[in-house]
């Protein structure tokens, strides 16, 4: 059966690149992974005391409990003043809590960073993967995913036009799938 993969946007805006960095991501998978987005735009900041205090707000718990149906992470990240954006950080930090019920924990990912811009975003790639590194999520490490100058990658319709980088993400979904399988996913 296919590997359930989440995939994360970090990017609110509706002409993302990063998004549609993703949707073309989904549909280079390979038929062993299933990718599907989870939204994290309505995910309230996250604030310790909702945990402590037993009132968590609707979206953080029904955000958790869907995470069990995922057996990997992937996170598709711009850059915002050389690290990662607010919301996804956010989703981050709501997921990892309470102590102790992370829903992070074992499950493997990989990071691809996306930015109009020649530096490819890998202030945010780097700083992502020191959180992962905490949360345990066995995270790729070949092939790195920079990539830069995207508002020259996809056409009108938001579709990928760059040959050379649909190769380079096709080769880097079929990596993630064997990362996927060599890396024993369970649920949390
Ligand atoms: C608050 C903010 C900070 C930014 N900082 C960076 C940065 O450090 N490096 C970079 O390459 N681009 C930076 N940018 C530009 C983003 O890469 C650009 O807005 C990009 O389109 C965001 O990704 P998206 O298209 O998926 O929304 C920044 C944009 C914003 C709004």
């Amino acid at each position: 059966m296919a590997k359930k993969i989440a995939v994360f946007v970090g990017s609110l805006r509706k002409e993302s690149f990063c998004r549609k960095l993703a949707r073309a991501l989904i549909a280079l998978a390979p038929a062993s992974l299933a990718l599907e987005e989870v939204e994290i735009g309505e995910l309230p900041i996250y604030n310790q005391d909702f945990d402590d205090e037993g009132t968590p707000p609707l979206s953080w718990i029904s955000f958790r409990e869907h995470m069990k149906d995922f057996d990997a992470v992937l996170f598709i990240t711009p850059e915002y003043n050389r690290s990662v954006p607010a919301v996804l950080k956010n989703a981050i930090d709501v997921g990892s809590r309470p102590y102790g019920k992370s829903v992070w924990d074992g499950k493997p990912g990989a990071v691809v960073s996306v930015s109009p811009g020649g530096l490819s975003g890998f202030g945010a790639n780097h700083h992502l993967r020191q959180s992962l590194v905490f949360l345990n999520i066995p995270t790729m490490q070949q092939p790195e995913a920079y990539i830069g100058n995207a508002a020259t990658l996809f056409d009108a319709s938001g579709a990928l036009s760059s040959d050379n980088t649909r190769e380079f993400l096709q080769k880097f979904m079929s990596a993630f799938a064997t990362w996927v399988a060599a890396n024993e996913p369970r649920k949390s």
